[in-house]
């Protein structure tokens, strides 16, 4: 982990406006430079870049940050990678005595991607290739999609990737570690992936993390089988092809996630770039994270079998817990997108997934109630069951009632014995989960005095000390900050706030794993206290005992206060702008007066 002294360097020594001109053209207008926001699907530019700040925003889709943000989510690399690659801008040596793992994980990956290099050569210069080629075209996968996915192919040869490898000089030790390769009862060492089909796996920046393995020839074995988990490969992480989604989902604003891999492809096929799948595994946290990074429009593409159901509930639930209601779409007659697409082809597909794509819990009552058969009681309780078992997990009241009324009307029956049926489940699961919030105990509220000086009101400055704490132990309380404050320079009395937090924002990005865990205060804390300007300001607010972190209240109307300072700036902004005859504030200045009125 590069130290945040280093970060905020390169922030302050590099210059924002000429980095981002090298991805993208931008034109002067005022103090600042405009250009297409390359994060959405931008007609005008509304992206801003200034040197004065030191950011780039962009108004209308909100992405926004620094130097160091720009490149690593432009090129979709961690922001170590980022500083590292701005550090070498400035000839600066990064010193971080970089650490025993990250050597580590470097070599495996390295040893990962010419895994995955001699699997093509393989594919493509070998007997066994011709079938795998063919196989491959007769599910209409071409060559440009072989090449973009890097698919490849598992020789014949009990240890064909291990001879390659090892003549590289790779150690043994590691392609086990790797899962590559496995040592046999007599010590003999063998490849795992023998004539197989492979797609590699990478992880969000592109680096290849593991394989899955496909049979293509008729088999008994198991259709796939995925590389092990290792250092650098967690199933519960990855998501298949995000490294390229990454980009056209910023842009659409939006990401499909399908059931497989493969369906991933098919969705290229049909033009479909924004499209991820899980390695077989269930939705996680850690993908719910990464995902969300880019955006929250999400659309499920699941099979419309049991299995598939059950992973749309579980998935629907899952994103619940983060207010997300995802989309979904269900293909006919069960098939999946890549079936679809052989049938119908793939401009049918794309015009689907479009057109189709409706809120989650439309389609898990649909499927329920398309097995319903009317005068049987059995069946019609099932369907209550189903229904009452999705709506039970989630947390608004309108889209309960508005499905409870769907149902009344479907069945024929009264609506408040059908909610009198549906409390008591409710109840029931409610209790379980009062169990886990009852565990909790809640600190007695304590009033928040002021207590700093300046020329910046107190209530301000306060305000921003009890957000700075709350945000050190929360990083959702942090993203609630960092929504209401676009483009905004607070002026530089409230510098070293404004520079806490720009660090605790790159401190999220940096550590997406460290979120939701006990380190992730120990590690913001560490990292803020390297700074030496950072240091005694950040003691005096972890340590000040009025600030209470679980007393939601203080932080919103922490928040509030802030709401309201920075739209006073923005005013002033504003009116001065109006003086100079800026013809955009102009109209702002009006805009805003009118709602000035309103209020
Ligand atoms: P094709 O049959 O090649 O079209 O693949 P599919 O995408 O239709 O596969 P399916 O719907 O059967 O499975 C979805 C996902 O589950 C796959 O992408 C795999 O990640 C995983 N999966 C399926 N079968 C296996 C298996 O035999 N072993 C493992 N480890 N994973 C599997
Ligand atoms: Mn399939």
């Amino acid at each position: 982990m590069i130290p945040s002294n280093v970060r905020n360097k390169i922030v302050q020594d590099i210059s924002i406006v000429e980095v981002v001109s090298e991805y993208l053209p931008l034109t002067r207008k005022g103090n600042s430079y405009f250009g297409i926001c390359p994060f959405h699907d931008d007609k005008n530019p509304s992206m801003s870049v200034s040197d004065s700040v030191k950011m780039f925003n962009c108004f209308s889709c909100n992405t926004k940050g620094n130097v160091i943000t720009f490149v690593s989510k432009y090129e979709n690399i961690s922001i170590d990678q980022a500083t590292i690659k701005l550090a070498e801008r400035i000839g600066m040596k990064i010193n971080t005595n970089i650490s025993k793992e990250a050597i580590k994980q470097e070599r495996l990956e390295n040893i990962m991607n010419e895994a995955c290099k001699f699997y093509s050569f393989y594919l493509r210069n070998s007997e066994e290739g011709v079938a795998a080629l063919k196989y491959l075209h007769d599910r209409g996968i071409s060559d440009e999609i072989i090449e973009k996915f890097r698919i490849g192919l598992s020789p014949n040869l009990s240890d064909g990737l291990y001879q390659f490898l090892i003549k590289k000089g790779f150690s043994e030790l590691d392609l086990i570690e790797l899962g590559l390769v496995k040592q046999e009862d007599n010590n003999r060492i063998h490849d795992i992936f023998r004539l197989r089909v492979m797609f590699p796996l990478a992880s969000s920046n592109g680096k290849i993390v593991g394989f899955s393995g496909r049979i293509y020839t008729p088999s008994n074995q198991a259709k796939y089988i995925n590389s092990n988990e290792n250092v650098i490969f967690h199933k519960g992480e990855v998501l298949y092809n995000m490294h390229n989604a990454a980009l056209p989902a910023r842009q659409m604003d939006k990401i499909y996630l399908f059931e497989g891999f493969m369906d991933v492809i098919a969705a290229y096929r049909a033009d479909i770039k924004n499209g991820v799948a899980t390695m077989g595994t269930a939705l996680t946290k850690d993908h719910i994270n990464s995902i969300l990074s880019i955006t929250k429009n999400i659309v499920l593409c699941f099979d419309g079998d049991e299995a598939g159901i059950k992973a749309m509930r579980r998935s629907a639930k899952m994103l619940s817990s983060y207010n997300i209601i995802p989309e979904a779409v269900v293909l006919p007659n069960n098939q999946d997108p890549d079936e679809y697409i052989k049938e119908y082809g793939a401009k049918q597909l794309e015009a689907y997934l479009i057109s189709k794509a409706k809120p989650v819990y439309y389609w898990l009552y649909q499927l329920a109630y398309n097995k319903v058969i009317k005068n049987d009681i059995a069946s019609v309780e099932e369907f209550k069951q189903s229904v009452f078992n999705f709506l039970s997990e989630i947390n608004q009241e309108t889209i309960r009632d508005y499905y409870l009324n769907q149902m009344a009307s479907d069945l024929g029956i009264d609506i408040n014995s059908l909610k009198k049926d549906f409390n008591n489940v409710k109840h029931q699961y409610q209790s379980n989960q009062n169990e886990i919030v009852n565990n909790v105990v809640l600190e007695p509220t304590k009033e928040v005095v002021k207590l700093s000086e300046i020329k910046i009101t107190k209530a301000i400055r306060r305000a921003y000390q009890i957000i700075i704490k709350h945000s050190i132990y929360d990083h959702k309380k942090l993203n609630k900050y960092l929504a209401y404050t676009q483009e905004f320079y607070p002026g530089k009395d409230l510098m070293t706030e404004f520079s806490i937090i720009q660090n605790l924002e790159l401190e999220v990005l940096a550590n997406p794993k460290l979120i939701n865990t006990s380190k992730f205060a120990a590690n913001n804390i560490n990292a803020l206290s390297e700074e030496p300007s950072f240091k005694e300001y950040i003691d005096l607010i972890i340590n000040d005992d009025l600030i209470d972190i679980s007393n939601d209240d203080d932080f919103e109307q922490s928040l509030d206060t802030i709401k309201k300072f920075i739209k006073k700036i923005k005013t002033r902004d504003i009116k001065n702008r109006v003086i100079r005859g800026d013809e955009k504030a102009i109209k702002d200045f009006t805009a805003s007066k009118k709602d000035e009125n309103n209020i």
